[in-house]
This record gives C-alpha cells, structure tokens and sequence, in this order.
C-alpha cells in the first residue's frame, strides 16, 4: 500500500538549490520520506539529554537549521531520540568492525535519508553509497554534496526489484562484502515488499557481507498514529517483526548474527522490561539485527 504524498509538486534535483528553495521541498515532503526529518533531529540535538550516546553528528544541525524545521516536537520524544542515538552508535561500530575486516569495501545506505555515516566510517580507503528515494535524493544532491570520488549517491526504491544491480553493488565469488545499512525503513513497507529486499540481498550480496537493519515489533503495526513523533507525519508502521530469527527464515544464505534490543540503554529496568514482555511480543519492541551472508547459512 503507496502511503497518500502529503504533497504531489515533483522536488527537482539540483546541486545550485538555494536555502528557501531546499526548506519549501522539504516541507513538501510525502509523508514517509518526511519522517527523516525525526532521527535527524535526533542526531542534531539528541546528545544534550543523552550525553553518554551523543553520536557528535557534524552536519545534522546545520542541515536541521537550513531546511528551517523546528526540532522541538522531536525532542519532546525523549524515547524516540534514544532509540535512534543508540542505533546510530551500534551503526558505527558495525561498521568500524567490518571496515576494519575489509579496509576497502563498500558501505551501502539504503533509505539513508540525510545521515551522513561516511562522517565516522571513511577509512580513505572504502566506499560509500547513500540512497534514498527521488524526492530525498533531490534534497540531498543540494545539501550533502559527495566529498570524494569514492562516495556517491543513487536514488532507488526498495519496493521495486533489481535494486542490488542498478544501485551496481558488487556480485558473485571474488566480489569485495559489501555492509548494507537500513534504518528507519523497513517498518514502512509491506511485510511482502521487507520480505524481497531481504532476498534481493541474500541473493546477490557476496558472502561475508553484512545487513544491519532496525525493527519494531509486530504489535506495532497500524499504530503510527499514537507515536508522538511518526504520528504528525502521517506515515504508517506497516512491518515488523514477531522473532528476529525469522528475517533469516526469508533466504537460506542469511543468518541472524547478531540481536540487541534497545532495552540495554535503560538498565535492569529495561532488561527486565524485555525479559517480562518477549514471550508475548516475541521480539524486542524495537530492536536492530545484523543479518550475514553465508554460503551454507542453513
Ligand atoms: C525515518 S526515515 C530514515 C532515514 C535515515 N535512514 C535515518 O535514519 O536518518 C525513512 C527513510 O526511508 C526512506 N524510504 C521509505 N520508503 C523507501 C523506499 N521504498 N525506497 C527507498 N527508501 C525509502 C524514506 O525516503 C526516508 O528517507
């Protein structure tokens, strides 16, 4: 199901867009590309009230102030901006674990939004790639112009198949893994469409590449509209997930490596929190997987 676009004048590319030009796009953003404006303000400000997990976001900010966007009502949800700050730590250290591993591989962000990764994981050796929809790429190519020949930018839609071969990520035996970076996302497709981008990776990632995707739980489906922050949107939660086990179940190449489930940054309280809610929720209320590509997964 295509979420109603809150506006339909078209956002044109364009490197040369002024200020008030990039602030009226913005504005006019459909519903779900528009929820990139929350983990931004997360980023930008989140560390005043969560010091310990301040991710030191260099851009954020600036770009929160040029698209003229009042971030208060974001910070107002303070579990929100914890949820994301605490994403975006484990994204780092995902990612400086795989770098390390393969100094020269590629780094792929799918749905990026305006997250600027490559801040924390250039090695001068890798490369990046940040995609998104049309509409955010258009924002995107104006206000976070690529730095250096090995970053770059693509728009792509997840729901329509073939992504891996036109975004031209690496395939087959001798193929360099590749880390794939998706948060904030999926839980706005259809279980059907989440359920072929996790194919379309198993598929075509070389082995040893890695997938570290965020998840709510499936009792959160249908209730975007009681979020303090996706509620105002207008966006939908239209996926998640009831094991984290079962996102490897899709393809017989992946395997679950790693589960962590936000709970971890509130302590005994949260722990016990979990323990107390996952035989009834199966899984975390929001958590992150990372998923690897092994020949012989299963
Ligand atoms: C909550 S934002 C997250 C943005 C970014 N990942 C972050 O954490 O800041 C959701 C993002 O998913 C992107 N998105 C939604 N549906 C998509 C699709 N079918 N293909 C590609 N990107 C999509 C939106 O455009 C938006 O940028």
């Amino acid at each position: 199901m295509q979420q109603q676009p809150r506006s339909r004048r078209r956002v044109q590319p364009s490197a040369a867009r002024g200020a008030a030009d990039c602030a009226q796009a913005c504005a006019r953003l459909p519903a779900v590309p528009s929820t990139l404006l929350i983990p931004l303000a997360a980023r930008a400000h989140g560390g005043r009230y969560f010091p310990w997990l301040d991710c030191g976001d260099a851009v954020a900010a600036q770009l929160l102030e040029r698209l003229e966007v009042d971030a208060s009502a974001t910070l107002d949800d303070l579990p929100t901006v914890l949820n994301v700050l605490w994403r975006t730590r484990a994204i780092k250290e995902a990612g400086a674990a795989f770098f390390s591993q393969h100094p020269q591989g590629w780094g792929v962000n799918l749905g990026c939004g305006l997250t600027h990764h490559f801040q924390w994981l250039d090695t001068g050796a890798n490369h990046w790639l940040d995609a998104d929809l049309p509409a955010v790429m258009g924002l995107r190519e104006a206000l976070l112009v690529p730095r250096c020949p090995r970053q770059r930018h693509a728009q792509v839609d997840l729901t329509q198949p073939g992504w891996w071969q036109r975004l031209g990520l690496g395939q087959g035996a001798g193929a360099q893994p590749v880390l794939v970076v998706c948060e904030g996302v999926l839980m706005y497709l259809q279980p059907d469409q989440v359920r072929a981008v996790l194919a379309e990776f198993a598929q075509h990632a070389p082995e040893g590449s890695r997938l570290v995707l965020d998840a709510l739980t499936r009792q959160a489906v249908g209730h975007a509209g009681v979020h303090a922050s996706v509620g105002a949107t207008g966006a939908e939660f239209c996926w998640g997930v009831g094991r984290m086990a079962e996102l490897a179940d899709v393809h017989p190449r992946l395997a679950l490596l790693r589960e962590q489930s936000v709970s971890e940054c509130y302590g005994w309280a949260g722990l016990a929190l979990d323990m107390l809610t996952r035989p009834w929720l199966g899984a975390p209320l929001y958590g992150l997987a990372t998923l690897g590509v092994e020949d012989g997964a299963h």
